[in-house]
């Protein structure tokens, strides 16, 4: 697992709203702020990026090849909730949707298609009913906010709230791969190095933005929280030469 950096994310560049920290991942507070800009200056679907739509749209399309129409589906941190914009345009509104968001300023599209009762604002597990059981529990794209204990905390805990049967699907916003001892080496010289001309002001301060992994620290996750029954694999072309890494565990 190795911590990653970003000045900016949608264009809009962090220092432009709050001081950036390298030390500390984005709060719920930071994430609500930037929501608040990004809203502001997104007020449809199509004013979003096209390449981020057409990336999440491909991630949509894998989802629903995995659904059954009875299923009831839990996504944890939607964020704007293009993936589930996709998915209900997919089922031409059918699917029983649920989402989470810690940040509700990210949900201001999407809470127009969905009920607001299906709406949970807040952490999983604390944001959703206890008598709630899901046969889907999404993740897409929220396990780089983790540190490696808390994903396997989380996994464990979304366990606990799947039906017989139930799935859990991570879907990876990026892979790392395995490096030598002395690529690692001069990494963190460079990362020294950055920090140095950070904080001299020769630099743009960068944000701690959260951790990559690799495929095996995904199963690892995945095994430590309990789960038995893995399946992984690739999606199309992503960000990187490979596409998109999913992992998805059955609840035997
Ligand atoms: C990169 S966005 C991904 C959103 C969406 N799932 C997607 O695929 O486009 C990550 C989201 O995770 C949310 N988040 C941050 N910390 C979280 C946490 N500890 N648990 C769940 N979601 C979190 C953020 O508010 C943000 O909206």
């Amino acid at each position: 697992m190795r911590q990653f950096f970003e000045w900016e994310w949608f264009g809009i560049e962090f220092d432009s709203f709050c001081r950036p920290s390298s030390l500390s991942p984005p709060s719920p507070a930071f994430y609500e702020t930037f929501y608040q800009i990004l809203g502001a200056r997104c007020h449809t679907w199509t004013d979003l990026d096209p390449d981020f739509r057409a990336e999440k749209r491909a991630i949509a399309e894998f989802i629903f090849g995995r659904v059954e129409s009875q299923d009831i589906i839990l996504s944890i941190g939607c964020g704007l909730g293009y993936v589930e914009h996709c998915l209900l345009e997919l089922s031409q509104g059918t699917l029983h949707l649920e989402v989470t968001e810690v940040a509700p300023a990210a949900l201001k599209l999407i809470q127009k298609e969905i009920p607001a009762s299906r709406v949970h604002v807040g952490f999983f597990p604390e944001c959703i009913p206890t008598n709630l059981k899901y046969n889907l529990a999404i993740m897409s794209d929220i396990d780089y906010t983790m540190d490696q204990s808390s994903l396997a905390v989380l996994l464990h805990q979304i366990k606990g709230r799947l039906a017989p049967q139930g799935r859990c699907l991570l879907i990876s916003g990026g892979l790392d791969s395995p490096v030598s001892f002395w690529w690692k080496i001069l990494r963190a010289a460079k990362k020294t190095a950055v920090a140095v001309l950070e904080a001299v002001g020769l630099l743009h301060r960068r944000q701690f933005w959260g951790w990559v992994r690799m495929q095996e620290e995904y199963q690892d996750a995945f095994s430590q929280a309990g789960y038995s029954e893995l399946r992984d694999g690739f999606i199309g072309k992503g960000p990187n030469p490979v596409g998109y890494y999913w992992i998805e565990a059955r609840l035997s």
